[in-house]
């Protein structure tokens, strides 16, 4: 076996998946593990002549040929900052350390600043597709300088999965940490899907008074069309899988409180302090929250039962304006991202290619979706998606059956924050005149803040307390 460039620390269920991919592609590659007999079932179960697993850090970091490529696939937060001061009295000068996981941003910008004074390069790659995309191909996104960029491509572009067009799902996105950053926005947009195709689920369950069986059937078709994607995907199959415990479906009987790791709150923070609006997503992290204390909910579900309407018969008509409401208010959750990493691209000077990211995204990750392809080449006509033909063509039809949805839906009593939030956002960017003026006028009555005029250029206060 030849000398491994390669290491990976961290053979959870990421790591060793990550191991494996890399191994089966033809590289050599030593692993580590803080537990050592994670390390040997690993061996155990996958070891093969592409594999080593020295049993301490010092053998591992030995074991590897200058200038090493370290990965690690490690919980983020703290472990990360423990891992790298371990490692880094061990390594040299022009050796890499690239974070696989889900680190914030702003950790990584500070672990880049700090690992630079070492002249060691450190890089941060966000990494989508779960379990299965570790192993067989996951979009991959990394920010490290050039150097790191260049010693890792050929790696990368081996492991990652395939775009439409069958070119790897992999890029450089950035400087720094701009690869975790539009991982995070990834997952921001992950989040916000995955609570509307939940508002669907609930309109057709709650007011529709469908089984899973039939939510799985409708969402099946909803996959055949142009709203394809790998979360309604695997719908079918969470939708339809029988309990072994029970008689009923495994969906029916999973808990309605729905946890979080903490990357759609990083998103929906970024948004609220950069001024550029994510509402669809903002809303699916607070819906999140609400869903928690399922008991609390139930002892005020009986005080306002009043609230809730009649069930309603479900029609063909229902099933195609739901599809509608769903690939409107999805295609507005990416443009709510796209425009969020459009934002971070040049305050930090990041000069992100967007239709890249838009074909990163269309192979192994979790949101890979057939409209990536439509953002894809709208991306590359015009950085304000809503003012492309392309974009304007898929919404114009669609944003009718989103707001009949609501309408339906919230006159019964069903939450839905994500679709509202979507349907305002739309509405509010299209509207030439909104009421900030009279929000401007109580500031400047209140608290002297000021305002623009209409006809003129510069700022105003009015003496409001004279007539
Ligand atoms: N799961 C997913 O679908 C997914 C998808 C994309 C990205 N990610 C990200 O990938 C990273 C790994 O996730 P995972 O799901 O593979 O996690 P996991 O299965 O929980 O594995 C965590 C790994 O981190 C190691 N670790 C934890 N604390 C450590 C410390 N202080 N020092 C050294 N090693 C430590 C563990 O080692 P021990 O065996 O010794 O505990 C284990 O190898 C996370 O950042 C996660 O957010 C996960």
């Amino acid at each position: 076996m030849k000398q491994p460039h390669i290491g990976l620390i961290g053979l959870g269920t990421m790591g060793a998946n990550l191991a494996r991919n890399i191994a089966h592609k033809g590289y050599s590659i030593a692993v580590y593990n803080r537990t050592t007999s994670v390390t040997e079932s690993f061996l155990k179960n996958h070891g093969n002549s592409s594999i080593t697993g020295p049993r301490t850090l010092e053998e591992f970091v030995e074991s590897l040929k200058p200038p090493r490529i370290i990965l690690l696939m490690v919980k983020a937060g703290k472990a990360v900052d423990i891992v790298i001061d371990q490692l880094r009295p061990l390594i040299e000068k022009g050796d890499s350390i690239i974070d696989c996981g889900n680190s914030y941003f702003k950790d990584t910008k500070r672990r880049y600043n700090e690992l630079e004074n070492y002249e060691i390069h450190f890089a941060g790659c966000g990494v989508s597709g779960g379990e299965e995309g570790a192993l067989n191909g996951p979009s991959l996104m990394l920010g490290s300088n050039d150097n790191s960029w260049q010693q890792l491509k050929d790696v990368l572009q081996a492991i990652a999965a395939k775009d439409f067009n069958g070119k790897p799902c992999v890029t450089h996105v950035g400087p720094e940490s701009a690869g975790h950053y539009v991982k995070m926005v990834h997952n921001g947009i992950e989040y916000g899907i995955m609570q509307l195709m939940a508002e669907g689920y609930d309109m057709l369950r709650t007011l529709y008074t469908l089984s899973s069986k039939d939510i799985a059937h409708i969402y099946k078709q909803y996959n055949d069309t142009e709203l394809s994607s790998y979360l309604f995907d695997i719908s079918e199959a969470v939708l339809l899988r029988k309990d072994d415990q029970s008689d009923t479906y495994i969906v029916d009987m999973i808990l309605d409180e729905a946890a979080q790791k903490g990357t759609g709150a990083w998103t929906a923070h970024e948004s609220l302090a950069t001024g550029e609006a994510t509402p669809t997503i903002a809303e699916a992290v607070f819906a999140r929250y609400l869903t928690g204390n399922k008991e609390k909910r139930k002892m005020l579900a009986k005080h306002y039962a009043s609230l809730k309407k009649q069930p309603k018969t479900i029609s063909d008509d229902v099933v195609n304006t739901l599809r509608d409401a769903l690939y409107s208010s999805i295609l507005l959750t990416y443009i709510q991202g796209f425009s969020l990493i459009h934002n971070a691209s040049q305050e930090y000077a990041w000069n992100i290619d967007l239709p890249e990211i838009a074909r990163i995204w269309q192979g192994g990750c979790i949101i890979r979706a057939d409209m990536l392809s439509l953002l894809h080449s709208a991306l590359r006509e015009e950085k304000q998606l809503l003012a492309t033909p392309s974009v304007q063509k898929a919404l114009l039809p669609r944003i009718r059956g989103l707001r009949h949805i609501i309408t339906q839906g919230v006159g019964a009593g069903i939450p839905l924050p994500a679709f509202s939030s979507t349907l305002a956002y739309i509405d509010t960017l299209t509207s030439s005149q909104l009421p900030a003026n009279y929000i401007q006028g109580l500031r400047d009555r209140f608290g002297a803040h000021t305002y623009k005029r209409i006809d003129k250029k510069g700022v105003f206060h009015t003496d409001w307390l004279t007539s």
